[in-house]
């Protein structure tokens, strides 16, 4: 895996990584049933150490190189809007996508724009092969994003996963580095 990096501009976003001065803004983002209850791992109330933690051990993982976070920031009023991060497999080239925007800025295209930088950035710095992404099959939104991508649908698994005392189907989505035309 080679070295880069991480800070990546876009039209309207930035993407950096994540400070603890970000804390409380992350937690009032998060701590909403709506973000928890499409993600696989973020628990509902979301509390301020836990966003601590989470921002805490950004720097480890990456310099393990296992994953990559983003605070997606709008690039105007530098708010921050979102996080999107790369699960990185070293040994298999590939990388999981995943991502969340706070409640008030869907369905502006955010979490696409971003979603495209980032997967660009991981076929051409990085050096995946693979990236690829799951949403449970409530969360049609998710999906809309990883099409939008350039995602394509590779199958359905049954009750993936376990939330809040419930099996989840999903549904899941690829890109390979030779399929990817560019944004
Ligand atoms: C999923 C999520 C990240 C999308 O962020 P976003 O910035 O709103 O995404 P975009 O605006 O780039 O694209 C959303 C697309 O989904 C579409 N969409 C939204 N709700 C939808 C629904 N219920 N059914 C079908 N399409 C839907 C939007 O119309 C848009 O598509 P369009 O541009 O073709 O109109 C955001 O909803 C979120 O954070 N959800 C909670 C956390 C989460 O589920 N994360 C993903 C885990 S896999």
């Amino acid at each position: 895996m080679k070295t880069f990096h991480r800070d990546i501009k876009t039209k309207r976003l930035n993407l950096t990584k994540f400070f603890q001065e970000d804390v409380s803004r992350v937690t009032s983002l998060v701590n909403h049933r709506e973000i928890a209850s499409t993600t696989a791992n973020i628990p509902h109330p979301y509390k301020e150490e836990m966003a601590v933690e989470w921002i805490g051990q950004q720097e480890q993982t990456l310099k393990q190189g296992k994953n990559v976070v983003w605070a997606i920031r709008l690039e105007e009023s530098s708010e921050l809007v979102g996080a999107m991060g790369l699960e990185l497999n070293e040994r298999h080239h590939h990388g999981e996508l995943g991502f969340w925007i706070g409640r008030n800025y869907w369905n502006q295209g955010i979490c696409t724009e971003a979603a495209q930088a980032v997967v660009s950035f991981g076929f051409k710095e990085i050096g995946l092969n693979k990236i690829y992404a799951y949403h449970i099959c409530r969360n049609p939104g998710s999906g809309r994003v990883m099409k939008k991508i350039g995602m394509i649908r590779e199958g359905r698994l049954n009750q993936h996963f376990f939330k809040w005392d419930k099996y989840e189907d999903a549904e899941l989505y690829g890109l390979l580095a030779k399929d990817c035309t560019g944004f």
